[in-house]
């Protein structure tokens, strides 16, 4: 046995016991009289004390020669320390070693493998095993673990199969590209890593499964940001014999599951909002609800409260809509210079930034004074609900673009003003998206989920006329403005699929080559099913209290997609590259 305990383990009651504890070595301390370990492995760290006078010379020596992060197996008597540290819980004992066995040593790691380490980011990627050894990186993944074991626990009782789907598959399109995979046995041709199971989850149903889930790799070549990786996990479900309202309740009651059985924290039921009102009231289908600051509009197709006022910026656009910023009247001129700079910044697009402040003495002052009087602003006051004190920002413009600035203005302000606070949660659900969405580069439909929701029955008369107004069975749950998850109901009947297909762009053929396996399984007596998927990453860095799902992940890619710490991808060797039959033209730099 190289351990008879762990380094987190020992405590007062063990006093007097000869154990032996095996790990890393955190740090030698040498005030000569005393030597001091701390012996550290994944359940904390325990303290080896040697009295230098009464220690045995090979002890001592062996001592003073250990590094940071040799690996050692110390065997030896637990003592009630003198000087007691409420630091860390094996605080009250330590150990004074008979035998110290050095099981490997260790070179100078390039950074400290501390809480607070002064690794940055690129080198702790490129040696990520040392990065784990850190306690934060470590709790992470204990995190994932229990939320696994949570989540296994939850869908087992209610009687859903984990079931295994295939790896190498044909491509679907779900919106990202593809990762392909050569097939040496079919040169020419390729398979595609699934970006996710949607279809076979389907199939499973046919299949008779009727509830499935699976904890799964999805693979997608995007953008990289703080929240998507090219490789991610879900939590993949299906259920067959459901309506939307089932899989809401189902899915909702996993997650305050999870919140319960992992942070202790009871979560109210869900509140759910339509697509259209989140697009309305926060310019964005996955609103952060952690604070109210709802869009409030001063001008659109309905109303104009500022028109042929000789102010042009106005005059002149679609839609003129604001925000209320509680308590932020008394915000300096600098201030808001810098709200304008940031909402003129191309990421965010608008082309200014209206404000007034409604001052605690009652008086308003705004940046267009000019245009509209005290008594014209007043009438934005009441339309926004402003208090003293309070102060409306408020953009113009093309409506679409003008949102979308004003909910990246309403977060800005939410941050600012502390209102979003990550160990507070707010859960909800998006419902009723539209089917589709018009792609104005492909000048062509595009399914807004993917091409296997379901149109609401009663929205289906408007299918040929007006084919953007219908509305989909699908649904997103939202976690503090992080879209958590989403799902929808499917189509199961071919004729239906079919005319999706053709909406989608596809010809017959084209539709058949791809999707023939599914369509044609519809008529093999297929059961109304819908699901969803949660993205594991997500909703571990959200409990987490982390922007950054790379946290959550043993060996994440970094922004180029990289894994820097075994250098991939790389170039393969020719002869690999001939038995698959492809041919690399393009010359790379590495
Ligand atoms: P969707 O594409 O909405 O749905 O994905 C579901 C959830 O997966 C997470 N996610 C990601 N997480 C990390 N990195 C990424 N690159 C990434 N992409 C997506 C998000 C998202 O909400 N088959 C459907 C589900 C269904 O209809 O049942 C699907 O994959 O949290």
């Amino acid at each position: 046995m190289l351990r008879s305990h762990t380094c987190g383990e020992l405590r007062v009651s063990n006093v007097g016991q000869i154990v032996t504890i095996s790990g890393w070595v955190q740090g030698v301390r040498d005030k000569g009289a005393l030597l001091w370990i701390d012996l550290r492995d994944r359940y904390g760290i325990t303290q080896i004390t040697i009295e230098t006078e009464n220690a045995d010379k090979d002890i001592v020596d062996c001592v003073r020669s250990l590094g940071r992060e040799f690996v050692i197996s110390v065997t030896g008597k637990v003592a009630e320390r003198y000087s007691k540290s409420d630091k860390i819980p094996t605080g009250d004992i330590e150990i004074s070693p008979v035998k110290i066995e050095v099981l490997n040593t260790a070179i100078t790691p390039p950074f400290t493998i501390e809480d607070d380490t002064d690794g940055g980011d690129d080198i702790r990627m490129k040696y990520r095993y040392l990065d784990l050894r850190r306690n934060t990186v470590r709790k992470n993944l204990e995190l994932r673990h229990r939320m696994a074991i949570e989540t296994r626990n939850y869908l087992d009782k209610l009687n859903f199969l984990e079931v295994e789907t295939p790896v190498l598959i044909k491509s679907t399109p779900e919106g990202a590209r593809d990762f392909v995979v050569p097939s040496r046995m079919n040169p020419g041709e390729f398979y595609a890593l699934p970006q996710s199971p949607q279809t076979f989850k389907q199939l499973l149903m046919i299949g008779g499964f009727d509830r499935y889930y699976q904890i799964v790799k999805c693979f997608r070549d995007e953008d990289l940001r703080a929240d998507r990786q090219p490789e991610f996990t879900q939590i993949d479900c299906e259920m067959a014999f459901v309506e939307q309202e089932d899989i809401l309740n189902t899915f909702e009651g996993l997650v305050r599951h999870l919140f319960k059985s992992v942070k202790g924290i009871d979560i109210p039921t869900l509140t759910r909002m339509t697509y259209a009102d989140a697009m309305k009231f926060y310019g964005n289908d996955k609103p952060d609800i952690r604070f109210e600051m709802k869009f409030t509009e001063l001008k659109s197709n309905f109303l104009d409260l500022v028109g042929g006022k000789g102010f042009p910026v106005f005059d002149n656009a679609p839609l003129v809509v604001g925000i209320c910023a509680k308590g932020a009247a008394e915000y300096t001129r600098k201030q808001l210079d810098e709200l304008t700079e940031y909402v003129k910044r191309p990421q965010i697009g608008a082309s200014g930034l209206v404000y007034a402040r409604y001052n605690t003495d009652g008086t308003i002052k705004s940046s267009v004074d000019k245009f509209y009087n005290e008594e014209e602003l007043k009438k934005w006051v009441i339309t926004f609900n402003a208090q003293p004190g309070d102060l409306i920002l408020v953009l113009a413009g093309e409506e679409n673009k003008t949102r979308k600035a004003l909910s990246e203005l309403r977060l800005e302000m939410g941050n600012r003003l502390g209102l979003r606070d990550k160990n507070k949660f707010a859960c909800h659900w998006v419902v009723d998206f539209p089917l589709l969405e018009f792609n104005e580069e492909l000048n062509r439909w595009h399914a807004m989920h993917h091409p296997f929701t379901s149109p609401k029955p009663e929205d289906m008369a408007l299918i040929d006329s007006n084919p953007g107004s219908v509305r989909a069975n699908a649904y997103d749950m939202v976690i503090n403005g992080v879209e958590v998850g989403g799902g929808s109901i499917r189509i199961f009947n071919k004729q239906l699929q079919a005319r999706m297909f053709d909406l989608l762009g596809f010809t017959k053929e084209e539709a058949q080559a791809q999707f023939g396996f599914l369509m044609n399984a519809f008529e093999f007596g297929a059961p109304p099913h819908g699901g969803l998927a949660l993205g594991f990453d997500r909703l571990c860095s959200l409990f987490g209290g982390s922007e950054s799902i790379r946290d959550f992940i043993a060996f994440p890619k970094n922004n180029s997609g990289r894994d820097v710490m075994i250098d991939s991808p790389s170039q393969i060797a020719q002869a690999q590259l001939d038995e698959l039959a492809i041919k690399v033209e393009l010359q790379t730099t590495k």
